[in-house]
């Protein structure tokens, strides 16, 4: 057969139609035609995904192995790359595999746009604290309509894993703690990267990830073992993973870790009877970064070859990295040992993202040079990511009312290295931004006022991390202290900037101290001795433990890491032009050895017994957290009042409460509903989220607010994953926080 003809003949067949106009049935039919001419080697081929030849974000040769990549994509044995990015360099490589292989099938071009790609939005778990749903999508759209600009499709994200364990890098990169808010969180960015025309040149193909259970690798430390429970694995950690799919998320990602002995690349339970199966999962499964080549040192499998077959029968789609499919799966059918019938069923998914992102309609459709130029750092970009960072802060203190300063404030004092760092607001994660191109809090100060000092202090980071090295910390050289000791003496206020390097938290970024890294603990008390007017802006990647500060510093205000314009939002705070919204998506512990903690916890037979000392507690440390899961304070105040239930039943159960804004100014606040059933075939949590909503009040407006709650908010999964409500007393909990509000229960019959 004379192959070069086929091309041609079957690039034809596809162009004759406009994807935008395809059924499901058209793509089907396209398909099929296309598997039909395939031969194993360019199936296995359309499964491999390879890094590209310069960054990377995982282990990987020297150099990339660029000779036999080059070979392969000439042979059509590439279906994506990751890791390229600019369109001159997607534009070859897409011709190269378009114009040259057999049957010219263009690629994906997937990369980790987890938060922007110039434009940095603030890190995820910030974005989980402003719980405002709209603006979160509008932040991954800009993510999305930059990334498209530079050629890529594709983007792994969201990280939609729960995560409990301050300990673990990444839960920076996630929604929190809590499986409600995790999945509104994780719908609101595949909504905005995918849009809702997926083939339009702005919007890309989005990954829900790692499935399943990552975030809870044991002792927070990366890449661990995880052994949890049928019960939370089905009600706290894939909510969010069904969510995404519900809300037709276009790939999942798998991981790098173990479930019940099972390395889930391998894991057929989790890919074939959850995911495409009762969940009718309709898009592909990535791997993660070689993550099926490490079914071997798991040691669930002899080899790679081995390890390609277990991930190809358990329903891994696409091998990011480990080249097992590539290598050997076309070998590994041929053998029986894997069924042709999958190796189709995995093409099938992996072309039908490709038609539904028109790259078979054009191949070069996220190929523009005008739109590179234009759209990178875009004022309309910048004002949405800033507007994203206002609504990520969260007030965690006020104590003697120092925030919001005065306009004319005289004598403040700025002190610490972060005040004035460029890069670490950036965040973890942000392969493609630029260094150092964040608004630091002394720029963002600077616009307000010139009155003030700055001074740096003893430096907390070495300058020159990267995001392929950990930070090195100063922990010995003080020089600097003295001066910001002397300075803030006679300040009026001193803000005092502390937190995390940007590259402290992210993927393989665990730490055993959750504190305030290198001396900055020190400064903080040097500097109260002799002031207490301190605000402390805290910037860090993940909560901290910081008991003293929280006891003795009266004004804390969390930033984490904003992006591009960090220091413009954290001023515009600070001078009372934005009034603080966010609440905790994850529980701030009072002591690392409380860790895990989070609000959502089991009951437990021993509930507080004292004096007796038979009961679940700690020693030396409160149970209670620092700081709960949905705290957050503002500029005014608001007062929850008439808590009622009017109507109960299985279909709804309405509940109603009176908010209002008591204090002097506009202000937000995130009503927050809390379940609780008590008695039930599965222990359920002592309370869960099941409702929410951001109200916006003029100072002395009420609103009464209305919750419906429906067999979705009182069921839960039983330990054979069936939905089930059961009748008798619910609790409900309404208030400003997951520790405090107003009480009321109700009966379902
Ligand atoms: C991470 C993934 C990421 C991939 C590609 C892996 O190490 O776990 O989340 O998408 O690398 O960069």
């Amino acid at each position: 057969m004379n192959y070069r003809l086929l091309k041609p003949i079957c690039f034809i067949l596809f162009l004759s139609l406009n994807t935008n106009l395809m059924s499901q049935q058209d793509y089907d039919q396209k398909i099929e035609a296309l598997l039909k001419q395939m031969t194993l080697e360019e199936k296995a081929g359309q499964m491999n995904q390879y890094n590209g030849f310069y960054d990377v974000t995982g282990p990987a040769p020297e150099g990339g192995n660029a000779a036999l990549k080059y070979e392969h994509l000439k042979k059509g044995w590439v279906g994506s790359m990751l890791n390229v990015r600019g369109v001159e360099e997607v534009r070859k490589l897409q011709k190269l595999v378009v114009e040259e292989s057999r049957l010219g099938i263009p690629m994906l071009f997937g990369f980790d746009v987890i938060h922007g790609l110039k434009t940095q939005s603030p890190i995820p778990l910030a974005e989980a604290a402003s719980w405002d749903m709209e603006a979160i999508e509008k932040s991954a759209s800009v993510a999305a309509n930059e990334a498209s600009a530079v050629g890529l499709n594709w983007t792994f994200a969201p990280m939609v894993d729960i995560s409990r364990d301050a300990r673990w890098g990444r839960v920076m990169e996630g929604g929190g703690e809590d499986p409600f808010l995790g999945a509104k969180v994780g719908v609101a960015r595949v909504k905005g990267f995918q849009g809702k025309d997926l083939s339009l040149n702005s919007t890309i193909a989005a990954t829900a990830k790692h499935f399943a259970a990552y975030g809870f690798a044991e002792a927070g430390k990366e890449y661990n073992t995880v052994d949890i429970g049928t019960n939370t694995l089905y009600n706290m950690v894939f909510p969010p993973f069904k969510a995404a799919v519900e809300a037709n998320v276009q790939s999942v990602m798998n991981g790098f870790n173990i479930l019940n002995g099972v390395p889930v690349t391998a894991d057929a339970v989790l890919q074939r009877d959850f995911l495409k199966g009762k969940w009718g999962f309709q898009g592909f499964v990535i791997s993660d970064w070689s993550s099926i080549a490490e079914i071997a040192p798991h040691g669930f499998a002899k080899d790679l070859k081995h390890a390609g077959e277990i991930a190809a029968n358990a329903g891994s789609d696409m091998d990011m990295e480990s080249k097992a499919y590539v290598t050997h799966l076309a070998a590994s059918v041929r053998e029986g040992k894997v069924a042709e019938s999958y190796v189709d069923d995995a093409v099938r998914r992996i072309l039908k993202v490709k038609f539904e992102l028109g790259l078979f309609d054009d191949p070069y459709r996220y190929c523009n040079e005008d739109r590179e130029k234009e759209r990178l750092f875009h004022k309309d970009h910048m004002e949405a990511v800033l507007d994203m960072a206002k609504k990520s802060i969260v007030l965690l203190k006020n104590d003697t009312g120092l925030l919001p300063l005065k306009k004319d404030q005289k004598g403040i004092v700025v002190i610490g290295d972060l005040a004035d760092d460029k890069n670490s607001p950036l965040g973890s994660w942000r392969l493609a931004s630029d260094n150092n191109s964040a608004v630091s809090v002394l720029e963002g100060i600077n616009s307000y006022t010139k009155d003030y000092s700055f001074v740096q202090g003893p430096k907390y980071f070495d300058d020159n991390a990267s995001f392929l090295q950990h930070v090195s910390i100063n922990t010995d050289d003080t020089a600097g202290m003295e001066k910001a000791v002397e300075a803030a003496k006679n300040a009026s206020v001193v803000v005092l900037v502390a937190g995390e390097h940007g590259f402290m938290s992210g993927e393989a970024r665990s730490r055993t101290n959750i504190d305030l890294p290198g001396l900055q603990h020190q400064l903080i008390k040097a500097i109260h001795e002799v002031n207490k007017n301190i605000v402390l802006v805290l910037m860090n990647g993940r909560p901290l433990a910081l008991p003293w500060e929280a006891e003795h510093i009266p004004t804390i205000l969390e930033t984490w890491q904003l992006g591009s314009q960090s220091g413009l939002a954290i001023a515009q705070t600070l001078f009372g032009d934005n009034n603080p919204s966010g609440k905790l998506p994850m529980t701030f512990p009072r002591s690392v050895g409380q860790v895990p903690i989070y609000y959502n916890q089991y009951r437990t037979g021993r509930a507080k017994q004292e004096p007796n000392v038979f009961w679940s507690h700690y020693a030396d440390e409160k149970n209670s957290p620092q700081f709960p899961f949905g705290h957050g304070l503002s500029y005014t105040q608001f007062k929850y009042k008439d808590l009622k239930i009017t109507t109960t039943g299985q279909k709804e159960t309405t509940v109603s409460v009176t908010l209002s804004n008591t204090g002097k100014i506009k202000g937000q606040e995130v009503v927050q509903l809390y379940l609780s059933d008590p008695v039930a075939s599965v222990v359920r949590p002592i309370k869960e989220l099941k409702a929410f909503e951001k109200v916006a009040l003029e100072a002395g407006a009420s609103k009464t607010i209305r919750f419906v709650l429906t067999e979705k908010e009182l069921g839960f999964y039983t330990n054979d994953y069936e939905w089930t409500v059961e009748p008798g007393t619910f609790q409900i909990m309404v208030g400003g926080s997951s520790a405090q509000g107003l009480t009321a229960s109700f009966e379902l019959e």
